[in-house]
């Protein structure tokens, strides 16, 4: 039976009961597949690797060693959390490594987002490599994969067109050394989120909304430049921000800022202002396969445009996305 394959009979884990006997099974078969050794994990700090990262800990408690790496595409003061919940608060065996450069240095003039997406997974296992070799013992690799990326793959395997490579699953080297402990490989999102819960992580943290591997660099559209990198990330923290104080962080699954890689000509101060269009996405799903888009109240709108135009260097207009997936997807790379 390939284990990739998420079995029909398999019950969808929606209660605590349910997600106590997954944890209870899941702990058993990663003590058996890990023993005595050591795995690295790539941590985050969005749900899929949190919810990892607790679930190990319980398995294995310090033969996991957490990794978390800036690789330059995260949102505004996400590393800094990252660093305070884990080392701080849970006192995981974390690692920082921030390989900002290393990473916009690679991406530089990369317009493809598959090669996008290739070149930041190939990146992070060269990245958790060298920390491995730095460390004594280390056998596998931890990933917050789930059964979405899986499936994608499986379309992909079986020669259909497979919307897009996710770099848990495609941007993995073929002579990679570690052996993979996937313990979320057949859960869906909503199940995950149980699962984080049944494990004691902080609610916060368990219905912080997905944020993809690649990060800010599949939003920041086309080949990534520092600047219109750095103006998407503070336009999304006045997003983030501005949905906190109003209510919808709570309601709405995933909500973020775009950057296209074009220009219009605007105004201030009285003169010829060539700025990037900033665009809003926010959508509603359970399982991350289709979505509807969130109606946002005009109010909120309007607070969120002046926000943007007069807070983010370099971005004279925003734009409001209404496509649901499909046809669109929930990212726009
Ligand atoms: P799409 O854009 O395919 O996204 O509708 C569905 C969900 O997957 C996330 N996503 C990714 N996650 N690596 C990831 O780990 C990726 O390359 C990637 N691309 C999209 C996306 O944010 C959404 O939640």
């Amino acid at each position: 039976m390939n284990s990739n394959i998420r079995p029909e009979n398999m019950t969808r884990i929606t209660t605590r009961a349910l997600a106590d006997a997954f944890i209870a099974e899941q702990v058993e078969l990663v003590r058996r597949q890990v023993g005595d050794k050591k795995v690295l994990l790539a941590l985050s700090g969005g749900v899929d690797s949190s919810v990892v990262a607790a679930l190990l800990i319980k398995a294995i408690g310090r033969q996991l060693v957490s990794v978390h790496v800036n690789h330059g595409l995260m949102r505004k003061g996400e590393s800094e959390a990252v660093i305070e919940v884990f080392r701080n608060q849970l006192d995981a065996n974390l690692i920082y490594v921030d390989a900002s450069d290393r990473f916009l240095d690679l991406l530089k003039g990369v317009s493809d987002p598959e090669k996008k997406r290739k070149i930041i997974g190939a990146e992070f296992i060269n990245v958790f490599s060298e920390e491995a070799s730095k460390l004594e013992g280390i056998s596998f690799l931890a990933q917050g994969t789930i059964y979405p990326d899986i499936l994608e793959s499986i379309k992909q395997a079986e020669g259909k067109k497979a919307v897009k490579s996710h770099h848990n699953v495609g941007g993995l080297p073929e002579d990679l050394q570690f052996e993979l402990v996937e313990p979320l490989k057949l859960l869906f999102k909503d199940e995950v989120r149980v699962v984080g819960e049944a494990l004691g992580l902080p609610h916060g943290m368990v219905y912080r909304q997905p944020f993809p591997g690649p990060g800010l660099g599949v939003r920041c559209l086309g080949a990534i430049t520092r600047d219109r990198l750095e103006a998407l990330r503070e336009a999304d923290a006045i997003l983030r921000d501005e949905f906190d104080k109003c209510g919808l962080a709570e309601k709405v699954w995933q909500y973020f800022i775009a950057i296209p890689d074009i220009k219009s000509v605007g105004v201030k101060d009285e003169s010829r202002y060539e700025g990037w269009p900033a665009i809003i996405r926010a959508v509603n799903t359970t399982d991350a396969m289709s979505a509807t888009v969130e109606e946002i109240p005009y109010p909120v709108l309007h607070k969120i445009v002046n926000r943007i135009v007069t807070e983010v260097d370099g971005i004279n207009r925003v734009l409001y996305d209404l496509t649901p997936k499909p046809t669109g997807t929930i990212e726009w790379e």
